[in-house]
């Protein structure tokens, strides 16, 4: 039976997106009716963008893990929904089914109530890519308690930034994560992270790599040691807490062109609806395939495409520990083998990366499994797009190239995977709700005349179901953020292209944010990060081209007294700085120590010469004459690493 919502033709999609344009409300209540509501919505929508207030199925009330386990049980109890592929290949590989994994998220959500997690408290969850990360996830939302999950590559310091903002009080941890040959001490983080705070009451620390920890009595609590006890207790179903389709489900930090990480905050009834509904469409998910998203559960691909999406639709979903390279670069090519996985969903960096290994490590690999592939997270370039159809896609798989953001929840330009056409570094048409505009610098509306490609700032008019709702603690911040750029319109930061056919080519952001790794890392927060450190005076962080990463970090650094004896000392300080603030991943490519920054006579830094100096284009640096000291852009130039 086809799926009553999945759009099968290019013809279906063209009907699809005009109904939801014309008659939104009827559009999106006929999907949520297939849904599993305990009380249904006294209106779909109501909204304005002005203070900004968004509110979809209000009055609607449901619980998102009766929709993501217990409505499969009936039919696909043994079903596998979870596989889980572990960092090394000499170690067994684990099932959850349905039943089982219903079975574990009861079981933790006693733990949670046991310790007195409730409705609306803030879990902070810091973990490696193991099944207890997604049964401490889907805990959470069965018992109504917002999950923040954190990145197991952030710092103390980031995590201590999270906790305050969120003022939570409940962390879940591991002992230790492995990544490839790597093995990450997370709870020794944990603990850096809690020095001075006096808010959070419990810690609950998962076994995985027994790597010693501390366990501060009346702190700390062992997972293991806490699911024996609600065994003990004979507790076992735990009834779904009633959710109002507004409440909060989660809190995802991110960056933006301030110093402070945002919490983007997603609500129950729109965010499952969109994860759910794009799941569906974008990857044209047929019943029985085994879907491979290799984010980590630390990024918002992770919540959307490998939790939420995939379970909502009875999905089987694979989670893998470890990293595309280890033990080698055959280790995604072997995993899809070994599962026959059907769709593998990736990042662009990861596919740029694996290139450079050649096909060696592709020989002897089946792949025949493979039915479509994904990219999320940056642009795709041309090159690696076509390795990516050519090598693992063989020809026969269509590629869908995903543009989406923290604060959209879910995908919103993609093809749809064989129904309607790919391009080739074009994230393609919008999914049906999205009204897509582009505006020049003064927000004036794009309009293309003929034929002709345009560009502009994406922006776009109206929400979606899984619209950021606001921003943790601080609406006035996401109303700056996203909808005071141009009034009456959501900005993404991001700027694009649209030829003839409606088609969007994303070019990247146009904000102080850079995309590293497809891994959002505001400018600001890198420079806050090397002031920190004793002997900065100032910096100012651009992003460059870089083969592997799409944008690589370089920062112009004035240091007191001379750094020339010591320069590569005093530049491994400067990482060794901003990973103990940040977190590895925001360690500068690149650093130039400077005696003076290109700035205005405000004294306003011009990151554009800065930018283009880093790009290697130093002959056309465009005018300069508003600079205060130009010469300082001589020297700037001269000293280029
Ligand atoms: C970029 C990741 C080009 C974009 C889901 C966006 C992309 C930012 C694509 C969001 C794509 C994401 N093509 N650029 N297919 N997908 N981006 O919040 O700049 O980690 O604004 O969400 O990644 O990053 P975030």
């Amino acid at each position: 039976m086809p799926h009553p919502y999945q759009i099968r033709t290019f013809e279906e999609y063209k009907t699809a997106y005009q109904k939801s344009i014309t008659d939104p409300d009827g559009f999106w209540a006929e999907v949520a009716g297939h849904f599993l509501w305990r009380r249904k919505w006294d209106k779909v929508l109501e909204w304005n963008f002005t203070e900004p207030r968004v509110e979809w199925f209000r009055g609607g009330k449901l619980n998102i893990t009766e929709n993501c386990l217990d409505r499969h049980i009936a039919h696909k109890a043994d079903q596998p929904a979870i596989l889980w592929e572990p960092n090394s290949p000499d170690e067994h590989n684990r099932t959850l089914s349905y039943k089982k994994l219903l079975e574990k998220v009861c079981q933790f959500a006693h733990v949670l109530k046991n310790n007195g997690v409730k409705k609306g408290d803030r879990v902070c969850i810091y973990m490696g890519m193991i099944p207890e990360l997604a049964i401490a996830v889907l805990a959470c939302a069965r018992i109504g308690a917002i999950h923040s999950v954190v990145f197991g590559g952030f710092s103390a310091q980031s995590i201590a930034d999270r906790l305050a903002d969120a003022q939570a009080a409940f962390i879940v941890t591991c002992d230790g994560a492995y990544r490839g040959a790597k093995d990450i001490p997370l709870k020794s983080v944990i603990d850096d992270a809690l020095i001075g705070n006096s808010t959070v009451k419990c810690v609950i620390v998962c076994t995985r790599t027994r790597t010693p920890v501390s366990m501060l009595k009346g702190r700390d609590l062992w997972w293991e040691e806490e699911m024996k006890r609600v065994e003990e207790q004979g507790l076992h179903f735990i009834e779904a807490e009633e959710m109002d389709a507004e409440d909060p489900l989660f809190i995802l930090y991110t960056s933006g062109s301030t110093g402070k990480p945002k919490g983007v905050v997603h609500t129950c009834g729109g965010y499952m609806i969109w994860a759910n509904y794009t799941f569906i469409n974008v990857f044209q998910y047929q019943p029985g395939q085994i879907h491979f998203c290799t984010a980590d559960i630390g990024w918002i691909t992770g919540h959307t495409y490998i939790l939420y999406g995939p379970l909502s639709a009875g999905a089987t979903s694979l989670m893998f520990e470890g990293i595309p390279t280890w033990p080698d670069a055959g280790r995604f090519w072997d995993i899809i083998d070994k599962y026959k996985v059907n769709i593998f969903y990736t990042a662009p960096t990861a596919i740029r990366s694996l290139m450079g290994f050649g096909t060696a490590p592709l020989q002897g690999k089946s792949l025949s499994s493979l039915q479509v592939l994904g990219t999320v997270g940056e642009p795709i370039n041309e090159e690696a797009w076509h390795w990516y159809d050519e090598h693992v896609g063989k020809k026969k798989c269509p590629i869908i190239d995903t543009w989406w953001q923290t604060e959209t929840g879910g995908c919103l330009i993609s093809n749809f995977a064989g129904v309607t056409p790919a391009v080739p570094g074009w994230a393609t048409l919008p999914m049906p709700g999205l009204q897509m505009v582009l505006v020049d610098e003064n927000g004036k509306e794009v309009v293309a005349e003929g034929d002709e490609t345009v560009s502009g700032n994406l922006c776009i008019k109206a929400p979606w179901p899984a619209i950021l709702r606001t921003t943790y603690g601080d609406h006035e911040r996401c109303r700056t953020n996203y909808f005071a750029t141009y009034s009456g319109m959501y900005f993404t930061g991001d700027g694009a292209l649209r030829d003839k056919n409606g088609f969007y080519r994303i070019t990247g952001r146009v904000d102080d944010v850079l995309n590293v790794s497809g891994h959002r890392i505001g400018t600001a927060e890198v420079e806050n990060a090397i002031n920190m450190h004793a002997g900065v005076i100032e910096s100012a962080v651009v992003g460059y081209p870089h083969e592997i990463k799409g944008q690589g970090i370089y920062a112009y650094v004035i240091y007191s007294g001379n750094p020339t004896h010591e320069e590569e000392l005093v530049r491994k300080d400067i990482l060794q700085t901003v990973s103990r603030i940040i977190g590895a991943i925001a360690k500068p490519d690149k650093i130039q120590f400077v005696t003076g920054l290109p700035k205005t006579r405000s004294g306003k830094i011009m990151r554009r010469i800065l930018r283009k100096i880093a790009e290697g284009e130093t002959a056309n640096l465009g005018d300069t004459s508003t600079l205060l000291d130009p010469g300082v852009v001589e020297e700037i130039k001269n000293g280029k690493v």
